[in-house]
């Protein structure tokens, strides 16, 4: 009787968001909550667990084991310096031989472009390269590096699907560079399931990894984003590779910028910025001053923050309206800015400044589309926020640096000196930073610019009556 059931085709239901298999439909997955993902696949004979990827037939790795001491020579993963310095600092000093990276981004935010350009930069330095492009054509992709100016004998471009015939022509072809454009359109035959689902991404991207490791081959994958911002597929996929690079960027603004998540072989949250021309991307080599770069004069709701992202200072500019409200339940609307820290902001500033925010709307925006998750913006929001309930301007050469607490007091930001010298380099006069980080600026920053420590909230408004018109208060900003 047994024979029958064990023919029968296994089938099993894979989450789309995190990968969970279960061997019932859920309308919710248990694992990470995610509504109505798990999709219907047939479980391949081989899909028990210990199954290893390989490049070829010999599934079983006969690779020994080394004394770390010995593999050091083999392990000097090589480091090659693009000529692009705000991507080699992204990489952690230049993009290692043997490694997989993973880009991902939204559909036409540029990943394509960028990865033909660095095609192209890498050429230059004499490597070889091989692009896959599965989702367009090869003379699409050829038109495409003509607009961008690359043309070179060490770039080959193929229009491949089939993950087979690309390890295959990888094997005999040993690029330096092989780039895979995209893991969502690419599939392994033996798997039933559609490319683009969780069981194809994990399973190519898996495949791709072998390769860079065994072969040294410098594997890029592109991978698209979902809906709700997530690589498709993809926390397995994320695993797998030693480099995360998030392309992201507003498609209203012509700059994008290149995070990355994960780094095997550098910081995290390093950020590069590029500006979008028809001639494809420009690095923007001075971020705080391309950010700043519309701000005129004084302007009343308009504070300047020095924040960090990664390990380098960007200035940017955090604006906030506040204007009576005609709505029984005020707006509060943000852009760019933690909207359940703005709200706090506001009651705090109601409470200790009596700011009288309840019964307007409020909107704080980030100019130029970047996007501040740092508590140490409350203060800068915070004075944008005075600076338009008093309509009174700030002086354009200030600066502000704090986190705000619930009683009021500013707390310590990590990074001070190197916001501060940020601010310093261009041209800020003077910069309100909380007093608890006075012990980690040194005195040779203290002589060049004007600093103010601010221990609580109040300090930002100098005692006044309390009922005063408007545009009659002391600001202390
Ligand atoms: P593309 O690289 O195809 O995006 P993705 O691969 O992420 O889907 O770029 C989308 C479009 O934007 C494409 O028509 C080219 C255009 N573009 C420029 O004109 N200049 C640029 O600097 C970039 C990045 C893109
Ligand atoms: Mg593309």
């Amino acid at each position: 009787m047994m024979g029958p059931i064990m023919a029968k085709q296994k089938i099993i239901y894979t989450c789309q968001q995190c990968g969970a298999q279960r061997p019932r439909w859920e309308g919710r997955c248990s694992d990470c909550g995610a509504w109505n993902s798990l999709v219907e696949e047939s479980a391949t004979q081989d899909s028990t667990p210990g199954r290893g990827w390989a490049l070829g037939k010999n599934t079983h790795s006969s690779e020994k084991a080394h004394h770390l001491d010995e593999a050091l020579p083999q392990a000097n993963q090589t480091r090659v310096a693009l000529g692009y310095p705000e991507l080699d600092r992204l990489l952690g000093g230049g993009l290692v031989r043997g490694s997989y990276t993973l880009v991902g981004g939204d559909p036409g935010i540029g990943k394509s472009t960028l990865l033909l350009q660095l095609s192209g930069q890498l050429a230059r330095l004499g490597l070889k390269i091989h692009y896959v492009s599965a989702e367009e054509s090869v003379a699409q992709t050829a038109l495409r590096a003509q607009r961008l100016q690359i043309s070179s004998h060490e770039i080959s471009v193929s229009s491949e699907s089939r993950l087979e015939a690309i390890l295959n022509r990888a094997q005999t072809d040993l690029p330096d560079v092989l780039i895979v454009d995209s893991i969502q359109t690419v599939y392994w035959h033996e798997i039933p399931s559609a490319p683009g689902s969780v069981s194809q991404v994990r399973e190519c991207a898996g495949r791709l990894m072998v390769l860079a490791k065994n072969l040294g081959i410098t594997v890029f994958v592109i991978g698209h984003v979902t809906k709700d911002g997530s690589l498709a597929g993809p926390r397995v996929l994320e695993h797998m590779v030693d480099t995360v690079l998030s392309f992201e960027g507003d498609s209203n603004y012509h700059f994008r910028m290149l995070r990355a998540l994960k780094n095997r072989f550098g910081a995290t949250n390093e950020l590069a910025v590029f500006e979008m021309s028809s001639a494809g991307l420009q690095e923007v080599t001075n971020p705080s001053q391309f950010f700043l770069e519309e701000r005129e004069g004084q302007q009343m709701g308009s504070a300047v923050f020095a924040s960090i992202e990664g390990s380098r200072p960007i200035l940017c500019e955090i604006q906030a309206l506040v204007s009576s409200s005609p709505l029984a339940m005020p707006r509060r609307t943000t852009l760019g800015a933690d909207s359940g820290r703005v709200q706090m902001i506001l009651a705090v500033l109601d409470k200790y400044l009596h700011a009288e925010t309840s019964r307007s709307d409020v909107y704080v925006n980030v100019v130029g589309g970047l996007k501040l998750q740092e508590p140490a913006a409350d203060l800068a929001t915070a004075a944008a926020i005075l600076s338009s309930v008093h309509e009174t301007p700030l002086s354009r050469r200030n600066c502000y640096i704090g986190e705000l607490g619930l009683t009021g007091e500013v707390r310590a930001v990590t990074f001070a000196e190197e916001r501060i010298k940020e601010a310093l380099k261009l041209g800020f006069a003077k910069v309100f930073i909380p007093a608890a980080n006075k012990k980690h600026v040194s005195q040779s920053i203290m002589s060049q610019i004007q600093l103010t420590f601010v221990e609580s909230i109040r300090d930002l408004e100098k005692r006044s009556t309390p009922t005063r018109p408007k545009g009659q208060v002391n600001l202390n900003l």
